[in-house]
């Protein structure tokens, strides 16, 4: 069992604590086991790097490793590409990414990106909102949910030539969280169109949930009034459920979601609390009522 300043310390001491920590951390002093409170929360929306960003990723299409994406994601050919909006919507269809960028703004958005194996990055995306999107599309009234599948092309794609994913990855959101002005359709980062290793040429980002929710290269998203399957949830029902909401109070039955690992923090930086819905407050009314250690 692993203390915390937490544990030690009233909780104005403890914040209080970490600015002094930060302020020695801006000195470049030492800190010794820093445990949790090595990396104060004023610094968490500086980006990783580009190399970070692209070198460490999870898209198991192209194999386990985090290296691996960079590596062989090179295969993937992203032109010509089509995205499919179809279901329970008035005007069902096949879009290019110029023509979604094109139905909606194309925005910047600096997001903290928190992955359920409890690492964490920050990520400046561009995109549009996906509720743009479906607005224009036309969501019909009896559709609750939007189911999002990525690209299949086992030719392409080393990982989907066996393992125990039945391929293609498919996520899925519900209406409101789908239509939720943070969730974006994101076409690519650091004002430059999406690295292939990241979900080129376009993906989901759901900043408040588990990375894994944040499906790539997408090719449909479809409107329905039943609960989609989704990959993980598939694979490990106990372990990843449908929501994915960041929750530093609902353990993954192996580890602790307490905290997380900043990549690129460096040995000094240590852990960092994990916040709730990852710091993104504003879709707490999104789940009023429901008893989120459930559905986790
Ligand atoms: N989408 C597809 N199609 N395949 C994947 O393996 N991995 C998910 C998510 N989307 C994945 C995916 C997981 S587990 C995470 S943490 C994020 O993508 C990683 O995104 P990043 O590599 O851009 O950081």
């Amino acid at each position: 069992m692993k203390l915390t300043w937490d544990d030690v310390t009233p909780k104005a001491d403890f914040m209080n604590r970490r600015k002094l920590m930060q302020g020695a951390l801006g000195l470049g002093a030492g800190l010794i086991g820093a445990g949790v409170a090595g990396r104060a929360r004023a610094a968490d929306l500086t980006p990783n790097s580009f190399e970070e960003i692209t070198t460490y990723n999870n898209f198991y299409e192209f194999g386990w490793d985090k290296s691996d994406p960079a590596k062989y994601a090179s295969a993937l050919t992203i032109d010509p590409w089509s995205i499919e909006i179809d279901g329970m919507v008035d005007a069902p269809g096949s879009y290019s990414v110029a023509d979604i960028e094109a139905m909606a703004p194309v925005e910047e958005r600096i997001y903290r990106f928190r992955c359920v194996e409890a690492w964490s990055m920050v990520i400046p995306w561009q995109g549009v909102e996906l509720g743009k999107i479906l607005a224009k599309a036309g969501v019909q009234s009896g559709a609750k949910y939007v189911a999002f599948t990525s690209v299949l092309r086992p030719d392409e794609m080393p990982g989907q030539r066996g393992g125990s994913i039945d391929w293609p990855y498919v996520e899925g959101l519900r209406l409101d969280e789908a239509m939720h002005p943070l969730t974006l359709l994101a076409t690519g980062l650091y004002g430059e169109a999406m690295p292939k290793q990241n979900g080129a040429p376009i993906r989901l980002v759901v900043p408040w949930k588990y990375g894994f929710k944040s499906a790539k290269s997408l090719v449909k998203i479809t409107l329905t009034d039943e609960e989609p399957r989704t990959t993980w949830k598939d694979l490990a029902p106990r372990e990843y459920g449908f929501y994915a909401n960041v929750n530093p109070e609902v353990d993954h039955p192996r580890w602790s979601q307490a905290t997380e690992r900043p990549i690129g923090g460096g040995l000094l930086a240590g852990r960092q609390e994990t916040l709730m819905f990852n710091g993104y407050d504003e879709v707490a009314s999104l789940y009023t009522g429901m008893d989120l250690k459930a559905n986790y």
